[in-house]
């Protein structure tokens, strides 16, 4: 193994780029699926502005290849690796610690760093921008949201002429995967199975089942296109684990299907946010949207709807992402810096819900929901009863006009407490 270079010496990356005397000098921090990718796409393209010249990863022996140039570093020590003359940080080992500590002292040192890791990016994303700013240093991470789809390079190149004032988004593959083969006809449970086996899912789904993964993010995105500064912690996620397979079949009935959407508007300093299941119109193109893609559809103030779409995970699609970031610090190329601002989420969508009960049937429910209903005011607008199940756990479908969630949720508080209910009623979002 080549001996640690230990040198002391860290040259901001605005003079290295500006006396563009030698490639930009890389450490990657982390060799798993992406790193690994990073390190391919870099040797294979042979780029002269950039060179590989650290690998850093914990118990670095068993994560050796042949394949790398011979004068890259492997190490075990981060310190020796922060400290070395290395320009870039490439951050991919994820989580916020210990990779938010090297991110910081790589900023400290003056260094640049790039990240896919978005819950860094969601949570310090603001305070690490900040350091980079003051040290010299750049800060990149459009690898963070939907790998690589270029939507974070099209905001802040592309559509910083324009004022976003909604998005809406496919941000997890993994709940596209098993909501779109679920779609085709699967169980929850075999397809989860499936999407573990296939490496798309974590042996913990929670994190992408639940919505954690996509709220961080959104509020990414938020930050970067709706200009507004959120806790992730405030948007509140729906988990898809609710949705069954006899969703999907009211869900055609009714022209649609489902899909988990993360969807945020900004509207006269009013911010509304939301991750979870919801319906989406077969004809909208969130629909097309299968397997483990990712979509991202943002309407600009001026310009309308721009549509991305593409592999939004995977080492090579990811690590394209990346390596752009490199190659884009290595071109001088700056992002275009919007002014952000913190802002609550306070506001609310007023959209058209589906909601869906399950009942041991017995003369009366019907009206009692509508009349639960009508005391929020909440107009109906379909009641849908498909033949073939079993009066004893029998499923049927409210749809109802544009309302608040607000309002919906205090109509279902009332009706929770009717004895026929089976389960607490599955209430989604309709994406018009
Ligand atoms: N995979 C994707 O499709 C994808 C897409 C978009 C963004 N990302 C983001 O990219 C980042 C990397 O993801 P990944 O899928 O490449 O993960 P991964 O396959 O688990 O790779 C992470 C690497 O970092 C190493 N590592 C983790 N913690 C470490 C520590 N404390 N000290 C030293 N080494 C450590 C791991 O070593 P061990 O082998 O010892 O665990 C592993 O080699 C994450 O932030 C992720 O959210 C991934």
């Amino acid at each position: 193994m080549p001996q640690e270079n230990a040198s002391s010496s860290s040259t901001g990356l605005s003079a290295q780029a500006a006396s563009a005397r030698r490639p930009l000098r890389i450490a990657l921090f982390g060799f798993g699926t992406v790193g690994s990718s990073v390190a391919r796409i870099l040797v294979e393209s042979k780029a002269e502005d950039v060179e590989l010249t650290h690998i850093f990863n914990r118990n670095v022996a068993r994560k050796r290849v042949d394949w790398t140039p011979p004068n890259v570093v492997w190490s075990e020590d981060a310190d020796a690796v922060l400290a070395s003359d290395v320009d870039v940080i490439v951050e991919l080992a994820g989580g916020l610690d210990p990779a938010g500590g090297w991110v910081r002292r790589a900023l400290e040192a003056g260094k640049s760093v790039v990240t896919a890791n978005k819950k860094l990016i969601a949570y310090h994303g603001v305070e690490l921008e900040r350091l980079a700013a003051a040290k010299g240093g750049h800060l990149k991470y459009g690898a963070a949201v939907a790998g690589g789809i270029p939507v974070i390079p099209g905001i802040e190149q592309g559509l910083a002429g324009d004022r976003i004032e909604r998005m809406e988004g496919i941000l997890n593959g993994t709940c596209n995967f098993i909501l779109s083969k679920m779609e085709a006809g699967a169980e929850y449970a075999t397809v989860l199975a499936t999407a573990q086996a296939k490496g798309y899912a974590e042996a913990d789904p929670t994190e992408d089942v639940g919505g954690f993964d996509a709220r961080a993010k959104l509020a990414i995105l938020m930050r970067l296109a709706l200009r507004v500064v959120v806790d992730p912690e405030e948007i509140v996620p729906q988990p898809i684990t609710a949705v069954t397979a006899v969703d999907f079949s009211y869900a055609r009935d009714l022209g649609c299907t489902i899909r988990q959407v993360a969807r945020a508007e900004e509207s006269g300093g009013s911010v509304a946010a939301t991750v979870g299941p919801m319906l989406v119109d077969k004809k909208s193109p969130m629909a097309w949207s299968r397997g483990t893609e990712n979509m991202v559809i943002l309407t600009g103030h001026y310009g309308g709807d721009v549509v991305f779409s593409g592999h939004g995970a995977g080492g090579h699609p990811t690590a394209v992402a990346v390596v752009s970031d490199l190659l884009a610090l290595a071109h001088g190329s700056r992002r275009v810096a919007v002014p952000s601002a913190p802002a609550r989420i306070g506001a609310e969508f007023e959209v058209p819900h589906y909601i869906r009960f399950l009942v041991d049937d017995r003369p009366g429910i019907v009206a009692e929901i509508t009349g639960a209903l009508a005391r929020e005011r909440i107009n109906i607008r379909a009641i849908v009863q498909k033949p073939g199940y079993p009066a004893h756990a029998l499923p049927f479908v409210v749809t109802v006009e544009p309302c608040k969630s607000s309002a919906l949720k205090r109509a279902l508080a009332s009706i929770s407490k009717m004895d026929c209910l089976l389960e607490e009623p599955l209430d989604l979002q309709m994406l018009e």
